[in-house]
C-alpha cells in the first residue's frame, strides 16, 4: 500500500464538525462528509499528513480500511480477516487494538479488540508465515475499531496521541481545556488574529496560546511526533518538506493577545506555556481579576471560560462572581465581543446579558454551550431583560 488507500476522517468532539469541515476545505478538499464527531475526506498520503499538522480543530486522523455491519463475533473476524493486513503492518512490527463505542453483540468492548486482533495475526501467519507481536503501550501500527450498532468501522491511526497533545503543556492546571476544544472555540468565533484578544481566566493559557497560533499561522503539529512516521510506507522526505513548508508560513501576530488570571501560578504557567509553544513574544500575561477587565484594543475578541462549580455548594459560591463579570462586560468592554465557554447554563444565567448565539459544544463527555455576547457602546441593558443563556 505505497500510496494509501481513499477514504480518510478526521474525528473531533462533538459541536467542531463544521470547524474541522472548514478546515478541510482551506486544506483542499472540498467533498467532505460530516458524520456526528467526524468528518470523512479523501486523498492519499500527502492528504493525510497536511491534516495531521494543520487541522486545529481534529482529535486524530484515520484511515479507513474496513467497515460493515456485524451481529456476532463471526461477522466481525470475517470483516477483519478481509483487510489486506499484509500491506499495512511490515515483518517484525509490533501492532494494537483500541475499541471505541458501543455494539449490543459485545458486552465487553475488549472482546471485540480481541477478535480483530486475531484476525489479523491469524491473516499474518497464513500469507507470511509469521505473526506479529502486540504492544499496548508503543505498538508501530495503530487499528482502532469503532462500534456502532449501524456500522463497524476498522481504522489505521496516523495521529497515536490525539492532536489536541500538542506539546506545549505537560500539566495543565486544575481544569485545562483540551487544545483542540479551545482552538475549534476561536474558529467557531471567527477569530482570524486580526483582531485584539484576551483570555481574562486564562488558566494554563490554553485559549491565548491556540489564539497566538492561528494570529501567528503556525501549525498546530510542527513540534510533536505522528503514529504514521513508523509506518513501513512513511515518505520521510515528503514529511520533511510538508513541515519546512508549514515553518516558512509563520508570520508576525497582526494584532495584540492578551492573557490574564488572577491565581499567580496561572500566569506563570501560561508563560512557560506560551515559550514551549514558540508564540512567548505575542501573548502579553499579567496577573489581574477578571473583574477588573482592560481590553487590549478597539474591536477585542474575549474568549475564555470560567470557573465552574463542579462539587455540590460551588454553583451559588459562583453566582456572584458571575454577576460581577456580566457587570464588568457591560462597562470595561464596550465595542468588544465576548464568548463565554460554559458548562453550567444556571451560573450563565447569572451574567445578565443576553446571548446572540448559543453554541453546544462538548468537552470530553461535558456538555458546554459556546455563547456570544456582543457588547454595544452606550447604555447598559437592565439585568434580566430578555432572558439571558439557555
Ligand atoms: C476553568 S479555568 C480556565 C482554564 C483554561 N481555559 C485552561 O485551559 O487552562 C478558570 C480560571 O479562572 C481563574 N479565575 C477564577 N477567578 C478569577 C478572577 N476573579 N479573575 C481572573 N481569573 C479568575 C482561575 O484561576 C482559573 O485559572
Amino acid at each position: 500500500m505505497g500510496r494509501l488507500p481513499g477514504t480518510l476522517v478526521a474525528t473531533c468532539s462533538r459541536g467542531l464538525e463544521e470547524v474541522v469541515q472548514a478546515e478541510l476545505l482551506a486544506l483542499g478538499h472540498s467533498a467532505t462528509r460530516a458524520t456526528r464527531g467526524a468528518v470523512e475526506f479523501s486523498g492519499g498520503l500527502e492528504a493525510l499528513y497536511r491534516a495531521n499538522l494543520w487541522l486545529r480543530g481534529a482529535t486524530r486522523v484515520l484511515v479507513r480500511l474496513a467497515s460493515g455491519v456485524v451481529s456476532s463475533r463471526e461477522d466481525l473476524y470475517r470483516l477483519a480477516a478481509e483487510v489486506s493486513w499484509e500491506e499495512v503492518v511490515a515483518p517484525g512490527q509490533t501492532i494494537a487494538v483500541a475499541v471505541a463505542g458501543r455494539h449490543p453483540a459485545f458486552a465487553n468492548t475488549s472482546v471485540a479488540a480481541l477478535v480483530v486482533k486475531d484476525a489479523l495475526v491469524d491473516r499474518l501467519r497464513r500469507v507470511r508465515g509469521q505473526r506479529p507481536d502486540v504492544d499496548r503501550r508503543d505498538p508501530a501500527v495503530r487499528v482502532q475499531l469503532h462500534l456502532a450498532l449501524g456500522e463497524v468501522t476498522l481504522h489505521l491511526d496516523a495521529s497515536g496521541e490525539p492532536l489536541s497533545h500538542r506539546g506545549y503543556r505537560r500539566h495543565g492546571g486544575p481544569a485545562p481545556l483540551s487544545e483542540a476544544l479551545a482552538a475549534g472555540a476561536l474558529l467557531l468565533a471567527g477569530y482570524d488574529g486580526t483582531a485584539p484578544f484576551l483570555d481574562p481566566m486564562c488558566g494554563s493559557g490554553t485559549i491565548a496560546i491556540e489564539a497566538a497560533l492561528i494570529a501567528t499561522g503556525t501549525a498546530p503539529g510542527l513540534q510533536r511526533g505522528f503514529a504514521f512516521q513508523r509506518w513501513w510506507f512513511h515518505d520521510p522526505v515528503l514529511w520533511a518538506d510538508l513541515v519546512e513548508g508549514a515553518r516558512a508560513l509563520s508570520r508576525r501576530a497582526p494584532a495584540p493577545i492578551h492573557a490574564s488570571d488572577v491565581d499567580e501560578a496561572a500566569v506563570r504557567a501560561t508563560g512557560r506555556h506560551a515559550r514551549r509553544a514558540g508564540v512567548g513574544e505575542w501573548i502579553e500575561v499579567q496577573r489581574r481579576d477578571a473583574r477588573q477587565l482592560s481590553l487590549p484594543g478597539p474591536g477585542t475578541v474575549i474568549l475564555t471560560n470560567p470557573p465552574y462549580g463542579e462539587r455540590l455548594g460551588e454553583r451559588d459560591r459562583l453566582r456572584p462572581f458571575y454577576r460581577e463579570l456580566g457587570d464588568a462586560l457591560k462597562t470595561r468592554a464596550a465595542g468588544a465581543t465576548a464568548w463565554l465557554l460554559v458548562g453550567d447554563r444556571e451560573l450563565a444565567k447569572e451574567v445578565g446579558l443576553r446571548a446572540s448565539r448559543r453554541i453546544p459544544l462538548f468537552n470530553g463527555p461535558i456538555e458546554c454551550r459556546l455563547l456570544r455576547f456582543d457588547l454595544f457602546a452606550g447604555p447598559a441593558p437592565r439585568r434580566g431583560g430578555g432572558g439571558g443563556c439557555p
